[in-house]
């Protein structure tokens, strides 16, 4: 199996167009060393043929052009992508959907319930998707697994998890199961598994398990601190009541990731332009180093 990390940012991206913060500002002007990061995305294939996109990012066609594995040529019009999984209902992770307008067929999409109200009533991208290629509508069920046609050698299981619902939503800040959700990505030969999980607002027992049983976790590293927008002057909320853990502090995702065995592969991905951790110089980035956690970049590839 294979992961191939489209983008690594957190909405609005890395340098953000209208941010002009130490790490946005300092990357445009050279002071800070960074890497540039597009909106919150992954693709994951299980015979290097056949794959499935996690989330439709509003840069989806820039992280295209920069992933050639993804266009085989076949055909005049052609793509690798044989299904879409949306793992919530996030501008960062579904406006991409309009851009992939013109394929062929109807897009096989898989989302929660919920999600598939949000984005049929509050962001109705599904009806204007009908006038377009249209989608072939799948659920994703909050237990057990699920396969997906035509991906052989991954199995996908979905789990519900605290973060939140989208702004626009009727349901922001009392989000429901499956308004978010994690994903264990299993390699159907070798049994290796990834635990995907961009927000994460909450470590609960049976999300922690999951983190437990991977070989490899891709989770939530959008704020080091609880409070950096607020301190920022950037935003009224913490980074938890916007359903990110934070990485520093009592309870931190650093905590949690200090528990997990050393054999298990651990990177932060969802990365919000103000954290600290972008700049490769930072104390923040060295302390994560120490604790041998990586920092997802966009074209980043986790074979497992
Ligand atoms: C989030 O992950 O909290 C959202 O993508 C934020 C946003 O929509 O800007
Ligand atoms: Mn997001
Ligand atoms: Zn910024």
């Amino acid at each position: 199996m294979k992961i191939r990390v489209l983008g690594s940012a957190a909405g609005g991206g890395f340098p953000q167009w209208n941010c002009n913060c130490r790490n946005c500002d300092g990357l445009r002007r050279g002071t800070v060393r960074a890497r540039a990061r597009t909106q919150s995305s992954i693709a994951v294939t299980g015979d290097d043929e056949n794959w499935v996109l996690f989330n439709a990012s509003p840069d989806v066609l820039q992280q295209l052009r920069e992933a050639p594995e993804l266009q085989p040529a076949r055909a005049l019009r052609d793509t690798a992508i044989r299904a879409i999984v949306l793992i919530d209902a996030q501008i960062d992770h579904t406006t991409g959907l309009l851009m992939l307008r013109e394929h062929r067929q109807p897009h096989a999409l898989w989302c929660t319930a919920p999600v598939r109200e949000d984005l049929s009533t509050g962001n109705p991208l599904f009806g204007v998707l009908g006038h377009y290629c249209g989608l072939d509508l799948h659920e994703i069920p909050l237990q057990g697994g699920f396969d997906i046609a035509g991906v052989p050698g991954v199995g996908f299981a979905a789990l519900p998890l605290t973060s939140n619902a989208p702004p626009y939503s009727p349901r922001r800040d009392k989000p429901v199961p499956g308004d978010n959700i994690g994903v264990t990505l299993t390699d159907t030969r070798s049994g290796r598994k990834l635990f995907y999980a961009p927000g994460l607002g909450e470590m609960e027992p049976h999300v922690w398990a999951a983190m437990q049983a991977a070989d490899c976790v891709l989770v939530d590293g959008t704020l080091w601190t609880d409070d950096e927008m607020i301190r920022l002057g950037a935003s009224s909320k913490t980074s938890r009541a916007m359903g990110h853990l934070p990485q520093s502090g009592p309870g931190g995702m650093l905590e949690w990731l200090d528990r997990l065995p050393a054999s298990t592969r651990k990177v932060l991905i969802h990365i919000n332009n103000t954290n600290p951790i972008l700049d490769e110089d930072s104390p923040q980035r060295a302390e994560l180093a120490a604790h041998g956690v990586e920092v997802a970049w966009d074209g980043m590839v986790i074979s497992l």
